[in-house]
């Protein structure tokens, strides 16, 4: 109701102005415009007009079409550049949006008075605060505060704005506009030790008795081949990025590696980097079960592996997702980024503009490009993806639609190992699927025929990619023994057989990973996999899809064998 009043009055703004323009007045372009209000937000009233918005504008990039080329050659096993990554100078290169637009957009906001700072290391963001009521002139908007039903959280934001005819081509895109910010924050369901399922058909001997009950680095090991044995390369690197002042306690990692990890040091750490004024406390009240299962499940399986917390603030005014833009410029301007990125947060992509999702995943690709695995976990909602309310059709997961990160998704059980329902899987709307996976994932989409017909898109790009253990997942948070269940576990598992695998790459010689999909794609990496065929992932009222042989979109691939993964690299 209130989404049709605000686009009604909106457009009659438009209107008004193109009636009243005055010589000095740009020809205007519509440039983004969202049709309805997101379930679950509605608008409280206009934005105050002194309120100060700090906005981003996106301006083109130079070749994407170049760079995303780069991509494929050095991330290819089978190209002759394989592994040769890009400096940041290279990458820079490709992205930085030429002179011409620079100046074109500058003179603009000059001409309005502004004077906006480079807020990106190759300069295509630029960072401007204007008042509401001259962001509403300057782009046709109408910058409105919306409120969301669950938490209460008012945000402003506008359902379309315009650009100047003569920057169109120059203005990729203005944030935060018409993206809203996802109150469903990926967390773990904490699965209370009452619901804690006994596996069925534990292969005794294979793994320890215990993870019949609960799943703990030792039963990883086992059940992935994952070593034991400490890495060895010091350049080698872990990131794994917290938002929501989620605090990482080093003080549970002690106690977690006391118990669970015997044969380690209970000494061992992990360092910190911080953005946006995020923080690390350690005081006891503070920790955050997300931190404290992420960097657990990172220290505690990849053995020595230096690890690295990058705590992200709350400095940003675009909601949740300014961290996520953030965190990627932060690591694009280091000399070093690290080798991996682990990342359990995500968001529901239609609450995403398509521009806005198609620019975050271009830094996906720049990052990539120098050499970075950039994993995620995918969601917990099942083909409800991160959204929990109700659906008409599937709801795609933001990033995992991108195709440059590798999605992660869930499993249990040992014998058989199973997809969780809760593993969120399907296609993009915003990306088809790119050629690495297009002919297995069209070939699942064909052996479904009208199922599902009109609930998700059969061309869109598939996720997960892979899937690794993420139900009973013990833990300690807040001094106490704890049991957590979400793809936000097998996210950082999957991560650290990553970071393992670089470990003995640069101990060999050799360069690491970086972007995954074309190699776990390959006929070595997909055999690399254990196939995970039973399972499936409810969801908007649906049975959701079914795990299968094959690529599936509950478990991707399948779960990650480590000795597998190390033969396919010639190790
Ligand atoms: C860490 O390990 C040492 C033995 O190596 C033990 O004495 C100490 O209690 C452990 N710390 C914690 C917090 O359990
Ligand atoms: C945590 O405890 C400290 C004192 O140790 C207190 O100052 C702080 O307000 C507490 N924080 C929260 C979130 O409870
Ligand atoms: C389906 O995905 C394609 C890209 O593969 C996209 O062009 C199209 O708009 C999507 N359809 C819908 C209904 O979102
Ligand atoms: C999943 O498997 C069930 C049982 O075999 C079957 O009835 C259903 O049609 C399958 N669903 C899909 C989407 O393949």
């Amino acid at each position: 109701m209130f989404a049709k009043l605000t686009f009604r009055s909106l457009f009659l703004a438009v209107l008004l102005a193109m009636a009243t323009a005055t010589p000095v007045t740009p020809n205007m372009v519509l440039h983004e415009l969202r049709q309805t209000v997101p379930a679950g937000f509605s608008t409280v009233g206009p934005a105050a007009a002194e309120a100060t918005l700090t906005l981003r504008i996106a301006l083109a990039q130079n070749d994407m079409a170049g760079l995303e080329n780069a991509l494929y050659d050095v991330s290819t096993p089978s190209s002759p550049l394989y592994g040769q990554h890009l400096s940041k100078e290279q990458v820079e290169a490709y992205v930085k949006p030429n002179q011409n637009t620079v100046s074109a957009v500058n003179a603009w906001l000059s001409s309005n008075g502004l004077t906006a700072s480079k807020s990106s290391p190759a300069g295509d963001w630029l960072t401007v605060s204007v008042p509401v009521s001259k962001a509403n002139q300057l782009f046709s908007a109408d910058f409105t505060v919306f409120k969301h039903s669950d938490t209460g959280k008012e945000t402003i934001r506008t359902m379309s704005y315009s650009i100047p005819a003569s920057l169109k081509g120059h203005i990729d895109l203005v944030h935060p506009t018409t993206t809203f910010p996802d109150p469903n924050a990926r967390l773990p369901v904490i699965s209370s030790p009452s619901k804690l399922q006994s596996r069925s058909n534990l292969a005794r001997g294979v793994v320890p008795d215990s993870c019949a009950f609960t799943i703990t680095p030792v039963c990883l090991q086992a059940l992935y081949n994952i070593p034991a044995t400490p890495a060895t390369q010091k350049s080698n690197a872990l990131g794994v990025v917290g938002f929501l002042d989620e605090y990482a306690q080093q003080a549970d990692l002690t106690k977690f590696l006391t118990h669970f990890r015997t044969d380690m040091s209970n000494l061992t750490s992990f360092s910190l980097q911080t953005l946006d004024g995020g923080i690390n406390p350690q005081a006891k009240n503070m920790t955050g079960l997300e931190a404290d299962l992420d960097i657990q499940y990172t220290v505690g399986v990849a053995t020595g592996v230096p690890i690295t917390y990058i705590s992200v603030g709350d400095n940003y005014q675009d909601g949740d997702l300014g961290g996520f833009l953030d965190v990627v410029d932060f690591l694009l301007a280091e000399s070093n980024p690290p080798q991996v990125l682990s990342t359990s947060y995500g968001m529901s992509e239609p609450l995403m503009s398509q521009a806005l999702a198609n620019n975050l995943c271009n830094a996906y690709m720049q990052l990539s490009a120098r050499g970075t695995s950039v994993i995620y976990a995918s969601g917990d909602g099942g083909v409800a993806g991160p959204q929990d309310s109700d659906c008409t059709s599937f709801v795609p997961t933001f990033p995992a639609g991108c195709p440059y990160v590798t999605s992660v998704g869930a499993t249990n059980g040992i014998a058989p190992e199973y997809g969780v329902t809760f593993s969120s899987g399907g296609f993009s709307n915003y990306w088809a699927a790119p050629k690495f996976q297009k002919s297995i994932v069209s070939k699942y989409v064909k052996s479904i025929g009208k199922t599902y017909k009109g609930l998700f898109n059969t061309t869109g790009r598939g996720f997960p990619d892979v899937a690794a253990q993420g139900q009973s997942i013990e833990l300690v948070t807040a001094n106490s023994y704890n049991s957590v269940a979400g793809t936000s576990a097998s996210a950082p598992i999957f991560a650290s057989i990553v970071a393992l695998l670089n470990d003995e790459l640069i101990a060999a010689g050799k360069k690491p990973l970086g972007w995954l999909n074309p190699f776990l794609y390959s006929a070595k990496g997909a055999a690399s996999f254990n196939d995970i065929t039973t399972g499936n992932n409810p969801g908007c009222n649906t049975n959701g899809f079914n795990a299968t042989a094959g690529w599936d979109p509950v478990t991707g691939l399948g779960s990650p064998d480590f000795a597998k993964l190390k033969a396919a690299l010639g190790l």
